[in-house]
């Protein structure tokens, strides 16, 4: 393996250390950042003639030439190096001869390392929130397309009423918080670590503004120790893909339990099921499990990377490779998922027929029941006690509030009137104060 160091050493590292070194595997991911850095690095050079303009000009044009080769092959990012960084830096030798052997000047790979994962991270991150937003626009249609209501729970046991649409509401809710985080970790990132070197900056008078500008930074990144050891931007965004992921999650588990025959009130489209391979009957909602189950996954990924800094000296340290097994797999999870869920949501069908029958049944409107009798000048808690003898008295005859008898319901307050009725149907529940933000589509 042909390596950027080895001046001092007298012995080639062995080949099972260096297989355990490299990083080039998984960080070729880097390609574009890595080129893309390196042009800016060069011209920047070339300005404050650091290195001649010639010089600057012939680095760029090969860099420019490398990216345009690898994108129409990524094929050509193979081979035996240490990593993508001593990859680029090759292949510039191999164009430029001695010129390309002053691209590294006033520059370390730990500089480098982190300038590459900030602008990658960057970009993955503006890519998720695409696929959250119309991850966010599935949800919000598949809820105007359904006028239905349905019972909501809270310890999984009945409840209230609401409609169906208020329940995705409350998920699209939950994944606009996500955007939100997803900003706030861009904004926290968009410093540039470019300059910092291998940790105490450098005694050439570089130009950290003019790096800065053009990799579309907002700000130099101030303390070079810091900027070299920083992988805090690694954890925010694993901390973006761990709130996306544990709010699929429990979306999943939601569905997952209404697409069960107990309950029907949904169904999975065919796409994005499988069946079993010896009850014929079945039709699984795998998507939905794995959607649960990866999210354990990138949870336990965003505690790898704490793990991994929690206990480092300043400043750069060879545990920081490992952001990049760390990040990539999390990443990857959470775009399938968000993926996969966006199209589950766009295909399932909701079992109308089915909502409309749970809504008459397990007293969901007890407590606007109670509010009834409050607004007839029953004190709320003794409304509670009253109402809760009615259930009492509906459950031992097998009933339903609003399928009892207008004497049956009368014996429990003098207040009661033939209003009631009105009053327990499930549509004037909704169109009553606040609740009817819930029939908003
Ligand atoms: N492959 C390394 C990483 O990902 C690049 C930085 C190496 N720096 C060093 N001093 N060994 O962290």
């Amino acid at each position: 393996m042909s390596t950027l160091w080895g001046g001092r050493f007298q012995e080639a590292a062995s080949s099972l250390m260096q297989s355990f070194n490299e990083s080039f595997s998984l960080d070729k991911r880097l390609w574009q950042e890595d080129i893309t850095a390196s042009i800016a690095h060069v011209t920047m050079l070339g300005d404050c003639q650091i290195i001649t303009s010639e010089e600057s000009q012939l680095l760029q044009s090969e860099l420019k030439k490398l990216y345009q080769a690898i994108e129409a092959d990524p094929a050509l990012l193979t081979g035996d190096y240490e990593d993508i960084h001593s990859f680029v830096e090759a292949k510039m030798i191999e164009a430029c001869g001695d010129t390309g052997k002053k691209m590294h000047t006033a520059r370390s790979r730990n500089d480098q390392v982190t300038v590459d994962m900030k602008l990658y991270v960057k970009k993955s991150l503006a890519d998720l929130k695409v696929l959250a937003s119309q991850m966010i626009q599935a949800f919000q249609e598949k809820g105007q397309s359904v006028d239905a209501l349905m019972p909501a729970y809270t310890h999984l046991q009945r409840a209230q009423i609401v409609s169906f649409s208020y329940v995705l509401d409350a998920y699209v809710a939950m994944f606009e918080r996500d955007i939100k985080k997803i900003d706030q970790a861009i904004d926290l990132l968009d410093e540039n670590p470019l300059g910092a070197g291998a940790l105490a900056g450098t005694t050439y008078q570089i130009d950290r503004q003019q790096t800065t500008d053009l990799l579309g930074f907002r700000a130099v990144q101030r303390n070079t120790l810091d900027s070299v050891s920083n992988r805090d931007f690694i954890i925010d965004a694993l901390h973006c893909f761990s709130s996306l992921m544990m709010h699929m999650s429990r979306f999943a588990e939601d569905f997952i339990i209404y697409s069960s025959q107990e309950f029907r009130f949904i169904e999975l489209s065919d796409h994005f099921s499988t069946g079993s391979s010896m009850m014929p009957q079945k039709k699984n909602p795998d998507a939905l499990e794995l959607i649960r189950g990866k999210s354990a996954k990138v949870i336990s990924l965003l505690n790898a990377m704490y793990g991994t800094m929690k206990g480092l000296p300043l400043s750069y340290n060879k545990d920081m490779q490992e952001d990049k097994a760390i990040y990539f797999e999390a990443l990857d999870t959470t775009m399938a998922c968000v993926k996969i869920l966006t199209g589950v949501t766009q295909e399932l069908t909701v079992n109308e027929k089915r909502l409309s029958e749970t809504i008459h049944e397990g007293y969901l409107n007890a407590t606007e029941l109670a509010d009834y009798l409050v607004r007839k000048g029953i004190p709320f808690r003794e409304a509670h006690g009253i109402v809760g003898q009615m259930v009492l008295y509906a459950i031992e005859k097998d009933s339903q509030l609003h399928d009892l008898a207008f004497d049956e319901l009368a014996q429990f307050s003098a207040v009661i009137e033939a209003d009631i009725y009105h009053e327990l149907n499930p549509e004037t529940i909704l169109q009553q104060g606040i609740k009817k933000n819930m029939l908003i589509k």
